[in-house]
C-alpha cells in the first residue's frame, strides 16, 4: 500500500506495519540462504542461526543493522526478517504471485524486462527518499514510519527506492521485487515488513512520435494497457477503473482498482515518472512510466489468506497448501485458535505514538499478536488524554495458555511504561 496517498485515512485499508527497540533476549537470527533454484522448498530453514547475512552480494552482520544508539531503530525481530526472502521460495505464495508476474511480462515483452529479485534492502536514505523527489518533510521519512540503520541508511520503505540506479545504470525496462520495510500498526492486513514489486519503462523519442500524441499522453496510455492486461492475467475478467492520485515520483499518476469478490480493491500505484528522475540519470530526451505493487494485498484476496502472519509462517499445514506456477489455490484454515483479548489504558506524554507502542507489542509477542486497536480515547479537563489499547493475541498455530498470555501481558505493561513515558491506569 502507499504511503504517498493524499488521502491519508485510505491508509487504513491498505498493507503497512511497524515494530520498536527490542532489549537483546535470546531473539533468534535466520539465515540468509540464496533461493533460486527449484528445489530450494525442500530446503530447510535453520531457525536460529548465524549473526551475518549474505543479501545482494552485500554481507551484512547483525551489528551493521541493530545497535544502541539513537540513530538506529532496527529491533532484532527485524533483523531477522532481513534474510527471509521469501519472494524467492517458488511454493510460496508470494514466489508464485511473482513468477505469475513476470510470466506476463515475459509473454507480452519477450527478453524486454530485466528482472532484480535480489537486490540488498539495506538503501541510503538519498536512494529511498531524495532519488525519487519525496519532499523533505514527507512523514516517511520519520524514525517512527521508517527503519533507519544510522542518519543516512535506511531499510528500504519501497521498491523505487532503486528506480534512480537502474535508470543511472542504463536500464530501460526493469522489475524489482523485494521485501519492504515500515513502522506500522498491528492488525490482519499490517506487518513491518511486506513485499513490492516496481515495474519501470523507458521509451525513447521514436517510440511516441509514430504516434502523433505527446510523450506524457503515449507513456500514460501505454502504462495503462500493459497495467489492465496484467490485471487481467491475475484476476481474470474484472471489472477496473483508474483513478487519479498523488506520488512524488510521477505525473500525473493513477491507481488501478478491480471489482473483485464484491468491491473495489486498489491493485497497484503508477503514472508518468517525473522528467526530473529523468534527467538526473541522464536521459533528458526520454519519458518513461513507473508503477509499484504490494505483493501481500493481492495474494490475501487470490489465496484467500486471512491474516498477514501466515505468509511467515513454516508451518507446514500452511506451507504445504501451495505449489509452483498454481496462482490461486485457495488457502484451507487448518483451525482458529481462539483470540485471548488484554486492555490496557494510559495517560499519553508528548512522544507517545501508536507505532512505537506497536514495536514494543511485537518485539514481546512477536507473530502472537494479532491486533493492537485502539478501543477508548479521551482528554480530560486538564487536558491530559488517556488511550485504551486491546491488544489481540492468537496463535496460528496453537492455543495460547492464561499463563502464557498474562506474561506477555506484563511484559508489554513494563515495556510500555518504561519506554514511552505513558502513566498506566
Ligand atoms: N512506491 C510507492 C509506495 O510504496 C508505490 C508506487 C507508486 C511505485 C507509483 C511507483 C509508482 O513506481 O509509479 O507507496
Amino acid at each position: 500500500m502507499s504511503i504517498f496517498l493524499s488521502n491519508p485515512s485510505l491508509l487504513r485499508n491498505g498493507f503497512r506495519s511497524l515494530m520498536f527497540l527490542t532489549p537483546s533476549v535470546s531473539i533468534s537470527y535466520s539465515t540468509c540462504s540464496v533461493l533460486s533454484s527449484d528445489d530450494s522448498h525442500r530446503k530447510k530453514w535453520r531457525q536460529p542461526v548465524v549473526s551475518a547475512l549474505e543479501l545482494g552480494g552485500v554481507k551484512i552482520a547483525k551489528e551493521d543493522v541493530v545497535r544502541e544508539d539513537p540513530t538506529n531503530n532496527v529491533p532484532d525481530s527485524i533483523f531477522t526478517k532481513l534474510g527471509m526472502q521469501l519472494h524467492r521460495r517458488p511454493t510460496h505464495p508470494l514466489g508464485i504471485l511473482k513468477n505469475a508476474i513476470f510470466d506476463y511480462f515475459d509473454t507480452n515483452y519477450p527478453n524486454k524486462f530485466d528482472k532484480f529479485d535480489d537486490l540488498c534492502p539495506i538503501v541510503s536514505a538519498k536512494e529511498n527518499f531524495d532519488d525519487v523527489l519525496v519532499p523533505a518533510d514527507h512523514v516517511s521519512r520519520s524514525y517512527n514510519d521508517t527503519y533507519y540503520v544510522d542518519s543516512e541508511t535506511v531499510l528500504r520503505c519501497h521498491t523505487s527506492a532503486h528506480q534512480a540506479e537502474l535508470l543511472r545504470k542504463g536500464h530501460t525496462h526493469f522489475l524489482v521485487i523485494g521485501d519492504v520495510y515500515r513502522r506500522d500498526s498491528i492488525d490482519a492486513t499490517h506487518y513491518p515488513v511486506f513485499h513490492q514489486m516496481e515495474g519501470v519503462r523507458v521509451f525513447s523519442p521514436d517510440d511516441w512520435e509514430a504516434s502523433g500524441m505527446d510523450a506524457t499522453s503515449y507513456a500514460a496510455g501505454d502504462l495503462k494497457t500493459c497495467l489492465e492486461g496484467l490485471a487481467s492475467h491475475l484476476f481474470g475478467a474484472v471489472e477496473m477503473r483508474w483513478v487519479d492520485t498523488y506520488f512524488p515520483f510521477t505525473n500525473p499518476s493513477f491507481e488501478l482498482e478491480i471489482y473483485f469478490q464484491d468491491k473495489w480493491l486498489e491493485v497497484l500505484g503508477c503514472g508518468v515518472t517525473e522528467q526530473e528522475i529523468l534527467k538526473r540519470s541522464g536521459k533528458t530526451n526520454n519519458v518513461a512510466w513507473a508503477f509499484g505493487l504490494g505483493l501481500e494485498r493481492l495474494a490475501m484476496v487470490l489465496f484467500d489468506i486471512p491474516d498477514i502472519r501466515l505468509f511467515w509462517s513454516d508451518d507446514e499445514r500452511f506451507t504445504s497448501q501451495f505449489l509452483k506456477g498454481e496462482l490461486g489455490t485457495k488457502f484451507k484454515p487448518y483451525s482458529k485458535y481462539p483470540p485471548c483479548f488484554k486492555d490496557m489504558s494510559f495517560w499519553l506524554s508528548d512522544s507517545f505514538t501508536e507505532n512505537n507502542l506497536c514495536e514494543i507489542v511485537r518485539g514481546v509477542a512477536g507473530d502472537l499478536v494479532e491486533e493492537v486497536r485502539l478501543i477508548d480515547n479521551f482528554t480530560n479537563k486538564k487536558g491530559m488524554t488517556s488511550h485504551c489499547y486491546r491488544i489481540a493475541y492468537r496463535s496460528m498455530e496453537r492455543s495460547l495458555t492464561d499463563d502464557e498470555i498474562n506474561e506477555l501481558q506484563w511484559n508489554v505493561r513494563d515495556q510500555v511504561q518504561s519506554k514511552l513515558n505513558v502513566v498506566l491506569r
